[in-house]
């Protein structure tokens, strides 16, 4: 019987600073004991995107604080714990070595075991923390950096059914966005603007649609997008609501067929899974009400069981790397050597084949 754990997690790999104190019961029972997340936004804002040297340096002078934080809103101290959960990749190489040697020194001067955990199998297994999900389920990761559908088989169990071929799902709002000069992040303002707009006034390419293999590519639409920009400029505010609906709309079409294929596929390969077939999604484009609602229809009609967790457990946390290693250490995974260096490229998936852009900012993974 796996005993009672506790995890201090740490996550550094984009532009969040994160730690977090959370623990597992003997009966897989989850509680989160302490989650305090920094955002850079404003830091970066100015310059439309991530600036990876920026991000490093603000981990380097938030983090240490940002554990302290974590331990004491936890009412735990360093010898309470029982291991450390650090992502080592993949993402920004600056953002990460921040995280893991913060990772190694605390668990080299406390004497606890260090675990290096994959960002994407963090996003992967918070659906088990806060539904309970058994496996096998499915996972629509949707990102500024990653766009992937992703089969949850068990902890380090993943196959990638799909990925993006180019830009991910969230660059693709974040670049339409600049491209019409609304603030950064753009996933948000282009919903804002697409609400009083046409959905239908421009019919801007379906990507892949129609495609047997479960990839996504964006740049096409985002090309699309500044030639309808540049065809009509200048743009009145009535344009710009227009371009963002069309946009949103070629989205949703292009989910649907994606993610519709890949709950068939689910369906044929797993008829019968215990507790019913579930389609997670994660990442910052989760928060579209749009993308929401087509995924929602889409499971409602194929029988799944849609899962979305709290908008804070989607987007970059430390829960989730502390969830992980717990998901790790209960598992009966061994921890890792102090001498595990990060990986701004690692597939959760060791065995799909890499994909030109493959959609990773900065770091390409
Ligand atoms: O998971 P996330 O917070 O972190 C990173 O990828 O770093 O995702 C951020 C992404 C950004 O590209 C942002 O524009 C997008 O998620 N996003 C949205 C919305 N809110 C955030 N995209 C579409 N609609 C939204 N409401
Ligand atoms: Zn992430």
């Amino acid at each position: 019987m796996v005993p009672f754990l506790r995890i201090l997690g740490i996550e550094t790999s984009c532009d969040e600073t994160a730690a977090a104190v959370v623990e597992r019961d003997a009966d897989g029972a989850p509680t989160v004991r302490s989650d305090v997340v920094l955002s850079q936004l404003e830091e970066h804002s100015a310059f439309g995107g991530v600036v990876p040297e920026i991000a490093a340096r603000a981990h380097v002078e938030a983090l240490d604080t940002l554990i302290d934080e974590a331990l004491k809103r936890a009412n735990v101290s360093l010898s309470d714990i029982d291991a450390i959960a650090a992502t080592s990749g993949p993402g920004l190489i600056g953002g990460l070595l921040v995280g893991l040697m913060t990772g190694k020194a605390i668990a080299k001067a406390s004497g606890k075991p260090l675990y290096a955990i994959n960002h994407l199998e963090g996003h992967a297994l918070t659906a088990r923390l806060t539904d309970r999900l058994s496996f096998p389920y499915l996972m629509l990761l949707v990102s500024g950096g990653h766009t992937q559908l992703i089969l949850v088989r068990g902890v380090g169990n993943y196959e990638r059914w799909g990925t993006t071929i180019d830009d991910a799902l969230g660059e693709a709002f974040d670049k339409t966005a600049k491209l019409l000069s609304l603030p950064y992040p753009g996933g948000p303002a282009v919903e804002r603007a697409a609400k009083d707009g046409n959905p239908d006034r421009f019919l801007f390419p379906r990507p892949l649609v129609g495609e047997a293999k479960l990839n996504f590519s964006f740049s096409g639409l985002k090309t699309a997008v500044r030639q309808a920009a540049t065809d009509i400029a200048p743009l009145t505010d009535q344009d710009v609501a227009d371009i963002c609906a069309s946009f949103q709309k070629a989205v949703s079409r292009t989910l649907k067929d994606r993610i519709g294929r890949g709950l068939e596929r689910f369906k044929a390969q797993f008829p019968d899974v215990e507790g019913g077939a579930a389609l997670v999604v994660a990442g910052g484009v989760a928060a579209n009400l749009e993308v929401r609602g087509t995924l929602q229809t889409l499971c409602d009609k194929n029988g799944f069981r849609f899962v979305a967790p709290p908008l804070r457990l989607c987007t970059d946390n430390a829960v989730m790397i502390a969830w992980a290693g717990l998901e790790r250490m209960a598992s009966g995974v061994e921890p890792d050597d102090l001498d595990v260096q990060p990986r701004s490229r690692w597939p959760l998936d060791s065995s799909a084949e890499t994909l030109l852009g493959f959609g990773k900012r900065g770091a390409k993974a």
